[in-house]
């Protein structure tokens, strides 16, 4: 097949939409436009129905008990505010302190720094080499006054998957909640709250091929059952918790989304997998120092993130940007480049922290794309290196360390 440009391989920033939940949620924006909560007539009772309904499929793909514990927000963002923000304020007479890691995405972090202002204690546990949490470590920053630990299930980085089970059993036993940010991991890797001793659970439709602006926040009903303070006060939808119209069609594309994903998981993440291996292997046996980020074995099996030393992040992607959509770590803000957070906090350098490269896969990926981008990255990395005078004095034996640079 003739490939198609451009190639999307940045799948864990958002993935495409499938043409089936688009089809489901169609007629919600035309002739079934009821409003769920309009109880005394057929159009509400229909649009009832079907959020119930994706209550249902989402509910199924996390292995929660009951639909009811499912509870809509416009994404993941305000789904891990609400349980981060909400669990702080119902629980203040308990105790004011949680922990997380260092690796968390910027909507975990930041709702904690704001925490931290309003007078609640974060700590933030280090990471391993490998992304993973340290179980130990992680049970010693637990004080009496912890009342809430949130670990992501899977980095959106490096996608190293957490040992969730361990975790949700430590925090049983301390009777601390647990909060796991899976948005990355929902509809890719098997999630079950109840296997897993989860109590509060982030995901958002637009990383498991639902559209964008919905998403969910479980939260456990019994064993115990957990309460959280709204954050969005008024009609009292959602039992409470969020208020507001929920948008229906959204909701659809969502459950029908959800329900594809946990369908096409064992083939899906198998099929994922053998391609990002042969991306890996294509690129790390044509590159010197390329350095694989993230957990070998226990990552997403979609994910591949590789640093490059000698060349930056940001400049391998311009190379490659007009025929391929990838992310690098580095994070643009304003006038300058921040290396990744996620791959310091392995222990990399700033160096190797800057020149990392995320490839993610996705259910439309194929092989030729795959032996394209591999291809392509390897001659851009090639010609930046050729044009780098570190490199270069690299390559001659010259301890790069041992360098004084003069300042003008
Ligand atoms: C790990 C992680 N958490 C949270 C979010 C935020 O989700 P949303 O974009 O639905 O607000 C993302 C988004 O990419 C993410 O990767």
């Amino acid at each position: 097949m003739a490939l198609k440009f451009p190639i999307f391989m940045d799948a864990q920033s958002t993935t495409p939409v499938d043409p089936r939940a688009v089809e489901a949620m169609l007629p919600y924006f035309t002739e079934k436009f009821g409003h769920p909560a309009s109880r005394n007539h057929p159009f509400g009772w229909e649009a009832e129905g079907a959020v119930d309904a994706a209550r249902g499929q989402i509910a199924k793909l996390i292995g929660a008990r009951d639909p009811k514990e499912i509870v809509f927000t416009s994404g993941g963002t305000e789904a891990i505010n609400l349980a981060l923000k909400g669990v702080a304020e119902m629980y203040r007479e308990k105790g004011n302190h949680i922990v997380t890691t260092i690796i968390e995405q910027r909507a975990t972090l930041d709702v904690c720094k704001r925490l931290e202002r309003q007078g609640v204690e974060v700590t933030y546990v280090p990471v391993q080499p490998d992304g993973l949490v340290d179980l130990e470590t992680l049970r010693g920053a637990i004080t009496d006054k912890t009342i809430l630990i949130s670990v992501m299930f899977a980095n959106n980085e490096v996608g190293t998957i957490q040992d969730i089970a361990a975790i949700g059993k430590l925090a049983k036993a301390k009777g601390i909640l647990f909060h796991t940010d899976a948005t990355q991991a929902a509809g890719k890797v098997p999630v079950d709250v109840e296997a897993m001793g989860i109590d509060l659970l982030s995901c958002t439709a637009h990383l498991l091929y639902g559209p964008k602006g919905v998403g969910a926040l479980y939260v456990r009903r019994k064993g115990p059952r957990v309460r959280i303070a709204p954050m969005i006060d008024g009609g009292g939808h959602e039992r409470g918790m969020r208020s507001g119209t929920l948008p229906v069609p959204l909701i659809v594309g969502f459950g029908t989304a959800a329900e594809l994903c946990g369908q096409a998981m064992p083939e899906e993440s198998a099929r994922l997998r053998a391609l990002r291996d042969r991306l890996q292997d294509l690129i790390l046996s044509n590159v010197d120092e390329a350095y694989l980020n993230g957990h070998p074995e226990r990552r997403l099996p979609h994910n591949l993130n590789i640093s490059f030393a000698y060349v930056e992040g940001e400049s391998v992607l311009m190379g490659l940007n007009k025929e391929s959509a990838l992310s690098s770590g580095s994070a643009c803000t304003s006038a300058t480049l921040e290396p990744s957070y996620v791959i310091g906090a392995l222990g990399a350098s700033a160096e190797l922290a800057h020149s990392s490269i995320r490839f993610s896969l996705h259910r439309f990926s194929t092989e030729e794309e795959v032996d394209h981008v591999g291809r392509r990255t390897i001659e851009v990395v090639k010609r930046l290196r050729d044009m780098s005078p570190l490199y270069e004095l690299a390559k001659e034996g010259v301890d790069l360390k041992s360098i004084h640079w003069k300042a003008e």
